[in-house]
């Protein structure tokens, strides 16, 4: 794991961001595995400006880690209502060359034997944009997610549904189930690229980067990746016990 430590959450966005831009530079067709919550959102904003200052996203292919089950493509809290706003629409991807889980999918196994197929026959994920839930979940591969799990349908743990209560008008309307690409399909991308922000982040980035791999903090399985980078601003490494040697070995990169 590479460990990157900023000030802020634009200076951390902005160096994620710049590893997605080189790619997609020496290789259009990079195939890209996108995340959705608060975290992206900075980063998003600067591949937006990226593509504003020249950069052809024409015939970068994408795929999304989740879905919420239950919600359809319009509901203003739904993963593809989220992709649209905040990048498709504002860059110049082809949206046929975008996939998101769907949430309403009738017979999920298939759907998620397809989703799987398809990333394979693209070539797999080049670059998977990662956020961490407070529980140490990525994707939606909660405290418990086998490392080889594939794409399924999974339960969301009461905590996450707690966090994502602020996207909703009350937790009830929060989703219990999502679709979920697995560990074992996260851990197939070339690279990955992880983001934390904030206090709320501290222990689980503590747990993904210092803890034992385990299925209790599922982003620790990163652990185990050959280009896994981990992008954080102050308050999310505040916990690390190794803090002030990442920003030393960083700063001398
Ligand atoms: C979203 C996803 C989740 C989020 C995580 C953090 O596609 O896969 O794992 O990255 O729940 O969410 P935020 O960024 O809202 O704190």
């Amino acid at each position: 794991m590479q460990i990157s430590i900023s000030n802020t959450m634009e200076e951390a966005s902005a160096l994620a961001a710049k590893l997605i831009e080189d790619a997609v530079r020496k290789n259009p067709f990079t195939v890209l595995g996108l995340a959705t919550g608060s975290t992206p959102l900075p980063l998003y904003a600067e591949l937006v400006k990226a593509c504003k200052e020249g950069l052809d996203f024409s015939r970068v292919r994408s795929f999304n880690l989740d879905e919420y089950y239950g919600l359809a493509p319009d509901h203003p809290q739904s993963y593809h209502y989220f992709m649209n706003e905040n990048l498709f629409s504002k860059i110049n991807i082809d949206l046929k060359n975008t996939r998101v889980p769907d949430g309403l999918a009738k017979d999920v196994p298939a759907f998620c034997k397809a989703y799987e197929e398809e990333m394979k026959a693209a070539g797999g994920v080049d670059i998977q944009v990662l956020g961490i839930g407070s529980d140490g979940h990525i994707g939606f591969n909660e405290p418990g997610s086998s490392p080889v799990s594939r794409t399924r349908l999974v339960s969301l743990t009461h905590s996450t549904i707690v966090d994502n209560t602020r996207f909703f008008a009350n937790e009830a309307e929060v989703p219990r189930q999502a679709i979920s690409m697995g560990i074992g399909t996260v851990m197939e991308a070339r690279s990955c690229l992880l983001l934390a922000f904030g206090k709320n982040k501290a222990k689980a980035v503590k747990g993904m980067v210092e803890g034992g791999i385990s299925q209790f903090c599922p982003a620790s399985f990163l652990q185990m990746h050959a280009s896994a980078y981990v992008f954080l601003d102050e308050d999310a490494a505040s916990e690390l016990q190794l803090k002030d040697y990442y920003k030393e070995i960083g700063a001398a990169r």
